[in-house]
């Protein structure tokens, strides 16, 4: 393409610039999209620039986004280039389609010590395997929302892989964050430690605890689904502009309200369930033993397996 520079985020935009973009985030306007589609007064109010710059932003913005018209066939050609990577059990992979997916999000729900945590350890190994042995042979951003990384699980699992336990280490780049406003921030600036590390998975372990803790109470809901959006938005972002697989994990709370069935529902409600490519929901069943069902997949049937959470990571 003749152009410079692609535009894929506000800040892409013509006269948008860090603070800016950020202003219309706040106010809803969190995607090309949405602002090809506002009125430029109303934007220059929501963001504090000229009626004219709002011109040009809304102008580019709908140039952005008509370039998307695209034929089945060059989709499917695209396809072909999607990387995956494997759970290290064979059953799992078969119900997913052959792995975690790039250039989408895969969601893993389910209660306390479901194993959710555990299958991202070995992803965070198995993303570094070579292409061709269910690896992507790439780094790892690691965003560690509740402290629970623990790199002597890693140590575990890379030695059962029969890899150098000291690599694939340094190639977790871990991120505790404490606050919803450090987990976003992570994301928004990743942009070049994903390229200069050949990032080719990003964990977010977990996704909803701290927006769960930070927005409390009906009042605070508007606002934080309205944040948890344009953070998974991002997300998807970054796995489509760098073809890097996603795995978020989410809690589940319960739901009085359902009297036969699972009285569980996950965290985020349709802000995460729309947004998530592939869903798994993770149920404890006997000592190891692990239930993984796939409930939402864009090619595959839903179905279940069992996995086993061992010393030496993820196995049927
Ligand atoms: P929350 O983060 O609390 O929501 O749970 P989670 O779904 O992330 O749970 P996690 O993946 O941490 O699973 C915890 C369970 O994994 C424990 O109850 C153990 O059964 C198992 N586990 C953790 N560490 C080890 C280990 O070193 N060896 C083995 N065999 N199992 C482990
Ligand atoms: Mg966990």
């Amino acid at each position: 393409m003749a152009k410079d520079k692609a535009i894929r985020e506000l800040e892409d935009l013509p006269g948008i610039g860090e603070t800016t973009a950020e202003k219309l985030r706040t106010a809803g306007i969190d995607s090309l999209d949405k602002v090809a589609t506002t009125a430029p007064h109303d934007l220059s109010e929501l963001a504090g620039i000229s009626v004219d710059a709002a011109k040009k932003a809304v102008a580019a913005a709908q140039e952005a986004s008509t370039v998307n018209y695209e034929t089945g066939e060059a989709i499917l050609q695209k396809r072909k280039d999607i990387g995956k990577i494997t759970t290290s059990s064979k059953e799992l992979d078969e119900l997913i389609g052959g792995g975690i997916e790039t250039n989408g999000i895969t969601e893993a729900y389910g209660r306390f010590a479901s194993g959710k945590t555990q299958l991202g350890f070995q992803l965070a190994v198995d993303a570094q395997l070579p292409k061709g042995k269910g690896g992507l042979d790439g780094a790892v951003l690691f965003l560690d929302t509740e402290g629970t990384f623990r790199p002597e699980r890693i140590v575990e699992i890379a030695k059962a892989k029969d890899l150098d336990p000291t690599a694939v280490l340094e190639n977790i780049i871990v991120v505790r964050t404490l606050t919803t406003e450090q987990q976003i921030l992570t994301l928004e600036r990743a942009d070049k430690l994903i390229a200069e590390k050949n990032v080719k998975l990003i964990i977010v372990d977990s996704l909803t605890s701290l927006f769960r803790a930070e927005f409390l109470g009906r009042g605070a809901l508007g606002e934080r689904q309205q944040k948890l959006n344009s953070h998974i938005h991002r997300l998807q972002t970054l796995a489509d502009k760098f073809s890097i697989a996603v795995y978020i994990t989410n809690q589940v709370m319960d739901n009085p309200g359902i009297m036969f069935g699972d009285p569980t529902t996950p965290i985020g409600g349709n802000v995460i369930a729309h947004a998530a490519t592939t869903r798994l929901y993770f149920r404890k069943s006997k000592e190891e033993k692990r239930i993984i069902r796939l409930v939402d997949s864009p090619n595959m049937p839903e179905g279940e397996c069992i996995i086993k959470v061992t010393p030496d990571g993820i196995k049927d």
